[in-house]
């Protein structure tokens, strides 16, 4: 039998989060109570006229493949949403319904980028992006970026980073792990440089639902500017509270459609289909009242930890926009963050992400909380973590 393992497995890191969340949980089997604030997962139900949908879905034996472009049924209720959100008029056509916008990210890199060409990133950023092109043997440049940028690219820097190999630029609104929104007017600035290149810009907007800065029918999102060089990623995933569905969708150039067909055809066939006939009562009112309580409750959770976090003498620049992550830098904590993440699982019974999850700039400074617990356990964890803190300041100063 074979030992070989491919050259490219050597450069794919395992997500730290998923194994830290494992150790979490053995530790919580051994009777040990944890606080999760390491899981980018809300933890609110999928709402229940999409679980009714579901079980109509299946008594009605709706069990097998659908296009694999997804449902149309379902891409034209995702461009009416983006009509009513966003008030762009997207030909549905240009909708492609994934799985999960983990699909949809391999996807649009693996149509859009040859191997050896480069993508432009942040660091730090979501670190399933740096594997997925690790995967397809292609390039990353990293850009370092901090609170002077709000956590973003902007053009000016991705002007300065564009070689001729750099084939695109790739950001995330509201921001993995930072929560923070990019600047409509740098976007557009961005978009109009990568187009004028050739280029693709990929903007994950898939926390886009969960925006604290706007209403639900007046968000921000990349698909206004109607740039032919951008690729928008979504997901059901975090503001549809429906992780396990495991549904995304892109919204691409029309001459990608095809390519991002036959990709879909080879690599998956079509995204689940229960999923899509249960994401078609999505959009109904019933359900957005309950996914605009829940950004609510997230709303109010991000403001209780904002503050608490930074009395404790984690600093937090700027209040992140959406998402539900904090990242705070611990320098002061005199640890490394990564020490200090284990620490804290293993002593104060708290389950946080390292920064090295996420990049390498700085990553040692700073830890990512989630605030994908309720009010209550986000009050025991802040009253464990002042006491890990206490006890750090005493260790430091002996
Ligand atoms: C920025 C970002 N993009 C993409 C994903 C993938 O999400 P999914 O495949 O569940 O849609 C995640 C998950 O945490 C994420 O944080």
């Amino acid at each position: 039998m074979s030992s070989a393992i491919a050259e490219r497995m050597a450069k794919i890191a395992p997500f730290q989060v998923m194994q830290l969340l494992g150790d979490a949980l053995q530790l919580q089997q051994q009777g040990r109570s944890i606080i999760h604030m390491e899981v980018g997962e809300p933890d609110f139900p999928t709402p229940a006229p999409i679980i009714a949908a579901a079980q109509r879905a299946l008594a009605a034996g709706q069990t097998r493949y659908t296009p694999s472009l997804g449902l149309p049924a379902l891409r034209e209720a995702i461009a009416k949403y983006h009509r009513h959100c966003h008030q762009v008029n997207i030909d549905p056509n240009r909708i492609i319904i994934t799985a999960g916008a983990s699909a949809g990210l391999l996807m649009a890199l693996g149509a859009t980028i040859s191997p050896h060409e480069s993508v432009i990133l942040t660091d730090p950023g979501y670190p399933c992006n740096r594997n997925m092109l690790h995967f397809i043997n292609a390039q990353l440049q990293a850009v370092p970026v901090t609170a002077a940028s709000r956590y973003q690219l902007t053009a000016a820097m991705v002007k300065a980073h564009w070689q001729p190999h750099t084939r695109a630029a790739l950001i995330a609104s509201p921001a993995n792990p930072t929560g923070m929104l990019i600047d409509p007017q740098e976007l557009a600035a961005m978009a109009a440089f990568i187009n004028a290149k050739n280029g693709y810009l990929l903007v994950d907007e898939i926390y886009a639902g969960l925006n604290y800065t706007s209403t639900a029918a007046n968000r921000n999102s990349a698909l206004t500017l109607e740039n032919p060089a951008i690729i928008s990623i979504h997901s059901f995933s975090k503001y549809f509270a429906m992780t396990g569905w495991r549904l995304g969708w892109l919204v691409v150039p029309p001459h990608l459609v095809n390519e991002l067909d036959k990709l879909a055809q080879n690599l998956y066939l079509a995204p689940s289909t229960i999923a899509q006939y249960a994401a078609l009562a999505a959009f109904g009112d019933e359900t957005i009242a309950t996914l605009e309580n829940y950004r609510h409750a997230l709303k109010r959770r991000r403001d209780y930890l904002y503050d608490e976090l930074q009395l404790l003498d984690l600093d937090i620049p700027l209040r992140p926009e959406g998402a539900f992550y904090l990242y705070a830098n611990c320098k002061r904590w005199h640890e490394p963050a990564s020490q200090i993440s284990q620490r804290l699982l293993h002593e104060a019974g708290v389950a946080v992400t390292p920064g090295h999850d996420f990049g390498t700039f700085q990553s040692e400074d700073h830890l990512r909380f989630a605030y994908t617990t309720d009010m209550e356990n986000l009050r025991q964890g802040v009253t464990r973590l002042r006491h890990f803190h206490q006890q750090q300041r005493r260790r430091v100063s002996l």
